[in-house]
């Protein structure tokens, strides 16, 4: 079983929007996946209810969950854990359980200079970032890549472009995976080779 948890201090950078695209795509790949929501707020659950009563349900199970859930989670090939900005005692407990610690930040400047505090708790777990939210042709990726990986962390080759079906995709199974299928593999290459990612 892998644990895959989605992580940032700071709200609004596209967790849960990654949460559910990672999960959908491993559906895609014959894997069975849950996921949990640590979010109190509970985006991703809220997601999978408003899928459901739209007729459009979610291919895998969102469960809630608290910090001792996260410990002994439910059986499934990869677990994709939600986490919710500003809980540092979900935070730590979602890094600790998991394999593999995914950052999705913007890639500004001030993107980055807020991501820094998040990749010092997550320094002692393989931990990727994965740049979101690009705007096509901007050069910023580029940069926030050579920055990021100048410190010693790891950049997931794909960034995930801006698109506007990606922020009306809210109670539906996203249809375009916008790159998180490449992604997903990355990351699963990365576990299965045992090198943190
Ligand atoms: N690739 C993208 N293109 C366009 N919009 C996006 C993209 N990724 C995420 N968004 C939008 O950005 C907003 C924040 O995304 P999301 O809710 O996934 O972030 P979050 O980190 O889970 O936030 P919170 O910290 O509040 O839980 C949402 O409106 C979402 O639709
Ligand atoms: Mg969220």
């Amino acid at each position: 079983m892998l644990v895959l948890s989605v992580v940032h201090t700071k709200g609004g950078v596209a967790k849960t929007t990654s949460a559910v695209y990672l999960a959908t795509a491993a559906v895609r790949r014959g894997l069975s996946v849950i996921v949990l929501d640590a979010d109190p707020q509970g985006s991703a659950l809220l997601w999978a209810d408003a899928a459901e009563r739209a007729g459009d349900p979610l291919p895998f199970p969102v469960v809630t969950a608290d910090a001792t859930t996260m410990v002994n989670p439910p059986d499934a090939d990869l677990v994709i854990i939600d986490t919710p900005p500003g809980y540092p005692a979900l935070i730590d407990a979602a890094i600790d359980a998991a394999s593999v610690v995914l950052v999705p930040t913007g890639a500004s400047p001030l993107d980055l200079m807020r991501a820094w505090p998040t990749l010092q708790v997550t320094a002692h777990r393989p931990t990727a970032v994965l740049l979101t939210q690009v705007m096509l042709g901007s050069k910023l990726a580029t940069e926030a890549r050579a920055a990021l990986e100048d410190e010693g962390v790891a950049v997931i080759g794909t960034p995930i472009l801006r698109r506007e079906h990606v922020r009306q995709a809210f109670a539906s199974v996203p249809r375009d995976l916008v790159g998180y299928d490449d992604v997903l593999g990355e990351l699963l290459g990365a576990i299965a080779e045992g090198v943190p990612a």
